[in-house]
């Protein structure tokens, strides 16, 4: 029998999310269903909403979430009913170009359930992330489960599923950043505080945190900056070389996505540093650099999807470190709300008043 229950549906470009009937099939070969306990709001949603990822309305939204599995379809072992889960949006194929180079972390072909979920009259939606989760149970496939210590509360861990991994993922998997780095972040909103967290546990001796937003800045001396800049007054890129002797820092992570924060992350480097973006740019967005300029500096300019994370790999480690309480990811959670209020918490994360607004079911 098929569920329905309740779920945030973004139905065109720029509208209010509405929370809709939505039904979800039981789960089929290689699926589970998932009864979602914990959601935060990420950027990307929003992004969705906007119109600013495609065009395939209605979306239903939320994909940073946890959960227990409460079915299973025909062939699934790697989870059972009862399993304690935060869902992820890169469930290796293993078979595909990257997986069979031993880079799963990079898999081109992750899977998502097969089924849809619709409206109530049938309509297909487009689940955010191939997951959504503003939904009270919401169908994935099988290797979007990954399992977790249950003794982290699921609005904490549902965190790892997107902004907080990206966040810390961009800085130790992508970055790469190693003990006595000296590292900058740019826009500290849930992803670049996840990033100067993830600074902070690699080693990082410096740690420049770069937003326009003092309250922003505050969170993130909490998470291990030990120097912030509010851009809006201050070069952000002589502030950096300020703060490293001169020189720039060996990695600046981008968490805005805007071409100027980009720009200003590439000459905030040292000589042969490394430049992440984790930031998601929209569409219309061109970067024009001197060429000169991106061979002159050397040194690496890289992408980071979802922090070049490995779920099976680095959740089950971030919720250990969580619990024995080195990473704090309870500071992320700014405040708990329903899912009849994204909408609301689209406004605060605009006007900069959380790092995550977390829906609790
Ligand atoms: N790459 C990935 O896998 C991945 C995953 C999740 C989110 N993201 C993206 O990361 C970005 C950040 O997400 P978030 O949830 O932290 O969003 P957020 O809105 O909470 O944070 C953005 C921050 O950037 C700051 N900012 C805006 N303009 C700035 C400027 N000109 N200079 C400095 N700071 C500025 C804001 O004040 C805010 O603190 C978004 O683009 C989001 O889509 C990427
Ligand atoms: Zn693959
Ligand atoms: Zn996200």
């Amino acid at each position: 029998m098929p569920y329905e229950v309740q779920g945030v549906v973004a139905r065109g470009k720029g509208e209010a999310v509405t929370l809709e009937t939505v039904v979800v099939p039981d789960p089929g070969p290689g699926e589970a269903v998932v009864n979602v306990q914990a959601c935060g709001v990420c950027h990307t949603d929003l992004h969705y909403r906007e119109g600013g990822i495609n065009d395939d309305f209605p979306f239903l939204l939320g994909h940073e979430a946890a959960g227990v599995v409460e079915a299973v379809g025909e062939g699934v072992t790697e989870v059972e009913p009862g399993d304690y889960v935060i869902l992820n949006w890169r469930a290796v194929c293993g078979q595909c170009r990257a997986c069979l180079r031993g880079r799963p972390w990079y898999c081109f072909s992750t899977h998502n359930a097969a089924q849809k979920m619709t409206l109530a009259d049938g309509t297909a939606l487009s689940p955010a992330l191939g997951i959504g989760a503003f939904l009270e149970k919401t169908l994935v496939a099988a290797g979007q489960c990954t399992k977790v210590n249950p003794a982290a509360k699921p609005a904490v861990a549902g965190l790892l599923g997107c902004g907080v991994m990206a966040g810390l993922g961009a800085a130790i998997n992508t970055g790469g950043v190693t003990r006595g780095d000296t590292v900058a972040v740019i826009g500290c909103g849930g992803v670049g505080n996840a990033a100067i967290a993830g600074a902070r546990l690699a080693g990082a001796r410096t740690i420049v945190a770069v937003d326009v937003d003092d309250r922003k800045l505050d969170w993130a001396r909490g998470f291990g900056a030990t120097h912030t800049v509010n851009s809006r007054d201050t070069d952000a890129v002589e502030a950096i070389r300020d703060l490293t002797g001169g020189f720039g820092a060996d990695v600046v992570i981008e968490a805005v996505g805007r071409p100027e924060t980009y720009k200003q992350a590439f000459y905030a480097r040292d000589l042969a540093g490394t430049v992440v973006l984790v930031g998601v740019p929209t569409p219309e967005m061109q970067l024009e650099l001197p060429l000169l300029d991106v061979f002159g500096r050397g040194g690496a300019l890289k992408s980071s999807w979802y922090g070049d994370c490995l779920p099976s790999r680095d959740f089950p480690m971030l919720i250990d470190l969580y619990l024995q309480g080195r990473l704090d990811l309870d500071g992320f959670v700014t405040e708990t709300i329903g899912l009849d209020q994204v909408e609301e918490a689209f406004g605060k994360m605009h006007r900069g008043e959380v790092l995550r607004s977390v829906v609790v079911l």
